[in-house]
């Protein structure tokens, strides 16, 4: 990012975005970070107040329809919060008003637990104990996740230069059992499940997280890939 560009990060989460941006554009430039979640919202303000941060600001709000004035943005970025919204080309396409002229928005997402064993490895071991498809239009982190899908919507909302880049992440565990402790207590969504299970059905959902870990594992140290994608586009 340029220094003193203004930046808005939308579904900042705990700020991590918001943060790194507002050391990239320095005291001239300003960052907003904007989050459905209150709770989310107050960590970020505590870890920009602990890093004496000045230039960024959070603020409670959709970011699909987030009221600010056109073209009052150098840029947008968007960490796996944009397949949150309602409609999406809708929302990206308010998104893009809000951008300067050449301005240029960047969101990430997931690709589908197919080839992301970060979320493919707990989805097949829950798999053979719970019922039911998601549907797939419906607000999730796998909402057009498929290759291209995600870049075409940046097309409909009017984006140019749209640029869609797979991006190789890592999970790191100092065991299989550090890594299993971290997915059954930090993953809402899988604990969500697992706690419905039976005993039996949990341990053997264990048994089957733990076997898949093997093939990440080296000399102990598991290392699980999880593959994102960034889609960028300017606007106009
Ligand atoms: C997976 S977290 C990502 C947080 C952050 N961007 C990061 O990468 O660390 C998704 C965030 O999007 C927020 N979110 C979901 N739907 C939203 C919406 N419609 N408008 C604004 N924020 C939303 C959630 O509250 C959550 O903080």
């Amino acid at each position: 990012m340029m220094p003193g560009i203004r930046v808005l990060d939308v579904g900042t989460g705990t700020g991590d975005m918001a943060l790194f941006v507002a050391y990239s554009v320095g005291p001239a430039g300003s960052v907003l970070g904007v989050d459905s979640s209150a709770n989310m919202l107050q960590a970020a303000r505590d870890r920009a107040e602990v890093l004496g941060l000045e230039n960024v600001q959070f603020e409670q709000a959709s970011g699909e329809d987030y009221a600010a004035d056109v073209q009052s943005f150098d840029a947008i970025v968007g960490r796996f919060s944009a397949f949150f919204f309602p409609d999406v080309v809708a929302g990206l396409s308010h998104l893009r008003t809000l951008l300067k002229t050449g301005g240029r928005a960047s969101y990430s997402i997931w690709t589908p637990p197919e080839v992301n064993p970060v979320f493919g490895i707990p989805r097949d071991a829950l798999a053979p104990y719970t019922t039911g498809q998601q549907d797939p239009d419906a607000p999730s982190p796998f909402r057009l996740s498929g290759a291209g899908l995600f870049a075409n919507v940046m097309k409909e909302a009017g984006y140019l230069d749209v640029i869609d880049e797979e991006v190789n992440l890592y999970q790191f565990a100092t065991s299989r059992d550090a890594y299993w402790q971290l997915l059954s207590e930090v993953s809402g969504s899988f604990r969500q499940q697992y706690c419905q299970l039976s005993e039996e059905h949990q341990q053997a959902v264990k048994q089957s997280v733990l076997e898949q870990l093997s093939q990440y594992e080296t000399n102990g140290v598991v290392r699980v890939p999880a593959r994102a994608r960034v889609v960028s586009g300017s606007s106009n």
